[in-house]
């Protein structure tokens, strides 16, 4: 699913570009998705295993995310460079197509400047003008205070955790927890 481009300001004054993830975009995105895994626990991967992420891989992906009905991407672009991205992928199948499930992430310098807000509502907006959609659901870690705080901002709710659902390299297990916002 695709979208017209979106220009914002962010915290800081700079302007910002929404928009769906275009192949101009891949090298910028391999290197987010990299650097975003060294500079949280709160993802589910760790830096050596960004390799499986690929040119080809990458191109596929955005074409599928753009022309398919049940997804939407989006790149967030800050001076050119990609900031983070975020999806809202809808179901399927007749029994969960009420159901569409949102993930999201930035690299550290650009955390706290609005970004997250914006990709929301753009993502929530997608969600309303699909009438079978009735409930948006995501996941955090615990621990991970702003993607909380950005979540329950805009209106999700905690309905259930998943007990120690990572471990780190030093052992230490993290619970998930999963919330829901009903349309
Ligand atoms: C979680 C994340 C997506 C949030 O996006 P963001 O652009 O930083 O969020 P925003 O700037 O829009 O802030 C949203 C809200 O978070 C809250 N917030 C801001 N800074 C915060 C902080 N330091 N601690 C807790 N909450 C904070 C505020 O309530 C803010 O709302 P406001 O702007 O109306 O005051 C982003 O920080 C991120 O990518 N983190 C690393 C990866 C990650 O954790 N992804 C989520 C995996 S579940």
């Amino acid at each position: 699913m695709i979208m017209e481009d979106k220009w914002f300001t962010l915290k800081d004054g700079r302007k910002a570009l929404l928009r769906n993830p275009k192949e101009e975009d891949i090298e910028g995105v391999l290197e987010y998705l990299r650097v975003s895994a060294s500079e949280t626990e709160f993802i589910l991967r760790y830096p050596e295993e960004c390799g499986k992420y690929t040119y080809e891989g990458e191109k596929k992906i955005f074409e599928e995310w753009n022309s398919s009905e049940y997804d939407f991407a989006l790149v967030c672009l800050v001076d050119g460079k990609v900031a983070g991205n975020c999806q809202i992928r809808f179901n399927r199948n007749l029994k969960t197509k009420h159901r569409a499930s949102i993930g999201i992430a930035l690299t550290k310098e650009y955390w706290g400047l609005g970004i997250g807000t914006q990709m929301f509502e753009a993502m929530i907006e997608i969600a309303k003008s699909k009438p079978e959609v009735t409930q948006i659901e995501l996941e955090f870690i615990e621990g991970n205070g702003r993607a909380r705080a950005l979540y329950e901002k805009m209106g999700f709710r905690i309905v259930a955790v998943h007990p120690n659902f990572i471990r780190l390299k030093n052992g230490k297990l993290l619970n998930e927890y999963l919330m829901v916002k009903e349309l």
